[in-house]
């Protein structure tokens, strides 16, 4: 596995990649976990070419967030990417992405406001602008993201399309441990009793998912069951639980057209972020 940290370099070994199949793109910000390594075996599969990113974007982090602590991994990451195939990893510094008088952003209006856009404010600012710079570099034919991260994908398949981006936006499912935690890079923070309260976010949403099974389709019934499972940890302080279109983010009223029922919420240092998507109904 070949290893660039400048734009340059990156180009000109992404053109050694190109032209004998599909160039595969993984973006990640490191700290791999099974999750990231599936979206790396989907690309393998799909993709001729794998490249896989790594760069805690500084951007898509708030001033009173964990950037500073964000847990970085960097020679275990080498060593996941590389027995899975990855061709090639580009890792830069903050100053190669933004470099001194770096000053254009991506902005998906609307839609960027909604779910963690709201309590995470300029963060998919942050992610548009730096996906948009990774595609821009690698110019992938596909890009794998996870759905684990489903606002995150929406803003990202709207800018893909409203920028004409010429690749494919592939999203594979959520990766969990066996006892149904989503996992995630800020695991990491979590105690054993938080590990155990982080258990209620999926158990919500197990129980919105079983009452919508059992025929409930009135979305303001279906939250109040969700709001009474996370009832039962008090030590995790909810940020939000909607049931939304999984392409605008906005509330929807029934279940009937399906829906993205998600997630999250603060577990001790972790705040940490969950969802379903229910079908819709034949
Ligand atoms: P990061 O949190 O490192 O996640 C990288 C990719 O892995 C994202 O597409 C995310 O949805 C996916 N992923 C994380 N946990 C997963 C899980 N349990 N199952 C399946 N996929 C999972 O998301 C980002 O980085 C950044 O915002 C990035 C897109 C790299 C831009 O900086």
């Amino acid at each position: 596995m070949r290893i660039t940290r400048t734009v340059a370099e990156t180009r000109s070994a992404v053109a050694e990649l190109r032209g004998k199949g599909a160039l595969g793109l993984v973006p990640t910000m490191g700290a791999l976990h099974a999750g990231h390594i599936s979206l790396v075996r989907a690309a393998r599969a799909a993709c001729h070419a794998v490249v896989a990113t790594i760069f805690v974007n500084p951007t898509q982090f708030g001033p009173n967030e964990d950037f500073s602590k964000y847990p970085r991994t960097f020679d275990a990451d080498c060593a996941l990417l590389e027995a899975e195939g990855v061709d090639l990893l580009f890792a830069p510094e903050p100053a190669e992405i933004y470099p001194e008088g770096f000053s254009t952003v991506v902005e998906v209006e609307g839609i960027s406001d909604r779910l963690d856009g709201h309590s995470r404010p300029g963060h998919f600012r942050g992610v548009a602008t730096v996906v948009a710079k990774l595609f821009n570099i690698v110019a992938p034919d596909k890009a794998f993201f996870g759905q684990k991260d489903a606002a995150q994908v929406a803003i990202l398949r709207r800018m893909v399309r409203d920028l004409n981006f010429p690749l494919e936006l592939v999203v594979c499912p959520i990766v969990r441990d066996p006892d149904g935690l989503a996992l995630s890079s800020r695991n990491r923070y979590l105690s054993p009793g938080d590990r155990q309260s982080a258990l209620v976010l999926h158990r919500t949403l197990h129980r919105i998912e079983a009452r919508a099974a059992a025929g409930e389709t009135d979305t303001a019934a279906l939250l109040d069951a969700g709001l009474a499972a996370l009832a039962d940890e008090p030590g995790v302080r909810l940020d939000y639980l909607r049931i939304v279109d999984p392409n605008t983010l906005e509330d929807v009223p029934t279940l009937r057209h399906g829906a993205l029922v998600a997630v999250a919420a603060w577990v001790g240092p972790a705040r940490l972020i969950d969802n379903v998507l229910i079908p819709p109904r034949p």
